[in-house]
């Protein structure tokens, strides 16, 4: 039996590839995979990576056994809304100190925080509150009641 040391291969027998043309193909592999990766990267940018926060505006019914004077704190917002004999209003509960959240009192709003309180009304009358909590605007839409978070009335405003 002889072997054939040189002459020509066919396609069945192939020349071996030399070493430098492998890892010159496993280089174009690589800058290959990077770039579809890049691409699939890209591609995912402009989609929102957080939840958009809640609208500063919202409706709410006020239950209908609310008290003249008694806050109802709707579910997952910061604000009070009253109802008395001239109309509905509603104060926010972020303090104007740092901005923690206000719990309702026997006698208005006291801060969990640093110890400040405000009147039934919002006025401090305890510091280091430097300011009275803001009214916010509210518009009553039949038995609806429409918050409106971002927007600052004057004091003493209802709506009826
Ligand atoms: S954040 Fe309310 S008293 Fe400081």
């Amino acid at each position: 039996m002889t072997t054939q040391a040189t002459g020509k291969r066919s396609r069945l027998d192939p020349e071996p590839m030399p070493r430098r043309d492998w890892l010159g193909l496993g280089a174009l592999w690589t800058m290959a995979a990077s770039f579809l990766f890049a691409t699939i990267g890209m591609m995912r940018l402009p989609k929102a990576a957080v939840l958009p926060s809640p609208s500063k505006k919202f409706k709410v019914a006020l239950p209908e056994t609310l008290a003249a004077g008694e806050p109802f704190i709707p579910p997952g917002r910061s604000v009070a809304l009253f109802r008395d004999a001239e109309g509905v209003f509603a104060i926010s509960m972020v303090c104007t100190h740092l901005g923690c959240i206000v719990k309702p009192s026997a006698d208005g709003f006291e801060c969990p925080c640093h110890g400040s309180r405000f009147s039934a009304g919002g006025e401090v009358t305890k510091g280091p509150a430097p300011k009275p909590l803001p009214w916010l605007q509210v518009r009553v839409n039949g038995d609806a009641v429409i918050v409106d978070e971002g927007t600052v009335v004057p004091h003493g405003t209802k709506v009826s």
